[in-house]
């Protein structure tokens, strides 16, 4: 692993929540000046239904109004991931569950929920919004942007 910190952002499909916290994650490390910390700040999903597709346009939608760009490509979750990120965040239990079935035993990687970096009051739980509608889009921004801060804080001071 080296000096600088890399983060690997996780969800089911990763073209919903997933780069849409790679994208607020990777803004907010920019508005705060501490790019010069961070290695590689990617996402990816533990399904692969969705690999080679971009970003849900609800998505996209949030971000571009929230005057973030994202170009991710979606990609499924692989073994060498744990070596190369020092933090893999999962959006929910059951993606917090399937990166640790899979996770390596002699892994180094600190694998949580994002949202165990969120603030009193704010639902740790990025919920899927794949099948509702744009509100629950909004939510998992307002989640992200919280749950970012407060790493980068903790992280970076
Ligand atoms: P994501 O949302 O995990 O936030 O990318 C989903 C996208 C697609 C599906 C489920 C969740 N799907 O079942 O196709």
């Amino acid at each position: 692993m080296s000096m600088k910190i890399c983060v690997l952002f996780v969800c089911l499909g990763n073209i919903c929540r997933s780069p849409m916290a790679e994208a607020v994650f990777r803004d907010e490390v920019e508005k705060a000046g501490v790019s010069e910390h961070f290695e590689i700040i990617d996402s990816c999903g533990t399904g692969a239904w969705h690999v080679g597709s971009w970003p849900d346009p609800r998505t996209v939608d949030v971000l571009f109004a929230n005057g973030i760009h994202t170009d991710h490509v979606a990609r499924k979750l692989k073994l060498t991931d744990f070596k190369k990120f020092d933090y893999i965040f999962a959006m929910d239990r059951s993606n917090l569950q399937n990166i640790k079935r899979v996770c390596p035993s002699d892994a180094k990687t600190h694998i949580s929920l994002f949202g165990d970096y969120g603030s009193a009051g704010v639902s740790k739980i990025v919920e899927d919004p794949y099948y509702g509608g744009d509100d629950g889009f909004q939510l998992c921004y307002e989640q992200l942007v919280d749950f970012s801060r407060n790493f980068i804080k903790k992280v970076v001071g």
